[in-house]
């Protein structure tokens, strides 16, 4: 059931889920994804929010005031579609929304997952499935879109703008230390453990914020003797990930490294229309969205692919307790691949709501 309110009544057998399908195609996407949710049957309950860029532009309010304490509150988990809109220049409501839910309510891991599905997904030669099964964790709350910073002598041939990373002992170990226990913690599809955390930075031109990096690494490593470590600059990292992505295990690094290689890993897996991540404070509402943004020049053509919105519900899912459904609905997207029941960007001939309903269906025997 999907309902329209701000007053949520708790439900206590179904997980509460506020749905926020955003601009663009996050509000092509977000509707299949939740059909899915509804045709396997998981036990949740939503409600959807307007925030966005048709409200911004309404009534210029981005999140309404207490939105995160009440999302914190109210719900268990948050689904988003993706923010952007050219309408708003400034970029000032995604801002607020996205990266304010990520901040003010301390979700402080982005774990995004990289598998390849299929093999006719990958661009890369001879890549098989099991060769492309890596978790990148990113750092969420710092770094450089913390927005601080400042433009001095705005407009002159002297202009000055100063961007700031933010790198906080306390922040730095805790997503390092969340990256060795997903690695203690979780497998591989093969069902093979998972055993190497490697760490991306750029220490050797980035001295003081990487000089930090490198000693917590050190540090939180000692603590896991059985899990092994590699450490690698972010540019050969890049260069690594498409000659042979496959001793990729667990990367850890900041905010903007994860934020890039991840779209380099979303390549391998194909394309931004198959991501889908999570960003996460364990033991509190975390929030969910499939890792591309609102890509204004396809929306409202029915063209987007709905499937990583529809894996980052099964990643909700996952994450709430409901493995049997979230495995049912990745079987269910694995075989619309095989068959080719896609939208065009992964090779299919299905608009955005057929591919949609196609998953819908298969989940639902
Ligand atoms: N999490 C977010 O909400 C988020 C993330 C990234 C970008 N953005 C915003 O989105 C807007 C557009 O940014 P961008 O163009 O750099 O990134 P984008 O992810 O929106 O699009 C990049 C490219 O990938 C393609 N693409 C993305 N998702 C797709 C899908 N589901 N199916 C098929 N093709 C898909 C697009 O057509 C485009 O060519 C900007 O306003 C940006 O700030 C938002």
């Amino acid at each position: 059931m999907l309902r329209r309110c701000a007053n949520v009544s708790k439900v206590a057998s179904k997980k509460r889920i506020a749905v926020i399908a955003g601009d663009g195609i996050g509000k092509e996407v977000i509707p299949p994804a939740v059909n899915v949710m509804q045709a396997v049957g998981a036990a949740v309950e939503m409600t959807s929010f307007d925030w966005g860029a048709d409200r911004y532009l309404a009534d210029k309010v981005t999140v309404p005031s207490d939105g995160f304490v009440m999302l914190a509150r109210e719900f268990d988990a948050i689904l988003v579609g993706a923010f952007g809109d050219p309408r708003v220049p400034s970029n000032i409501h995604a801002k607020e929304i996205l990266l304010g839910m990520r901040s003010q309510m301390d979700l402080y891991a982005n774990v995004r997952p990289v598998r390849l599905m299929d093999v006719s997904l990958c661009p890369l030669k001879g890549v098989e499935p099991k060769d492309v099964d890596f978790v990148v964790i990113r750092e969420n709350t710092e770094g450089v879109y913390g927005d601080l910073g400042g433009v001095f002598k705005r407009g002159t041939p002297d202009e000055i703008a100063i961007q700031e990373d933010i790198n906080t002992r306390k922040g730095v170990e805790r997503i390092v230390r969340y990256a060795f226990e997903y690695c203690a913690s979780n497998k591989k599809i093969d069902g093979s453990p998972r055993r190497r955390v490697l760490m991306c930075d750029k220490s050797n031109a980035m001295t003081h914020a990487g000089g930090l990096w490198q000693r917590v690494f050190k540090e939180v490593a000692a603590e896991y003797p059985k899990i092994e470590t590699q450490h690698m600059y972010v540019d050969a990292l890049c260069l690594q990930m498409v000659r042979d992505p496959r001793p990729f295990d667990v990367i850890v690094t900041n905010n903007m490294f994860g934020d890039i290689i991840t779209d380099l890993a979303a390549g391998l897996q194909g394309g931004l229309g198959m991501a889908a991540s999570a960003n996460l404070h364990p033991g509190r509402t975390s929030m969910f969205e499939p890792v591309h943004g609102s890509a204004p020049p396809i929306a409202g053509k029915n063209v987007a692919n709905p499937f990583g919105a529809i894996l980052t519900v099964a990643m909700m899912l996952g994450n709430l307790g409901m493995a049997g459904e979230a495995r049912k609905i990745e079987a269910a997207v694995l075989e619309a691949v095989r068959h080719g029941k896609t939208t065009a960007d992964i090779g299919g001939a299905m608009g955005t709501r057929e591919a949609g309903a196609w998953v819908a269906d298969k989940v639902k025997g």
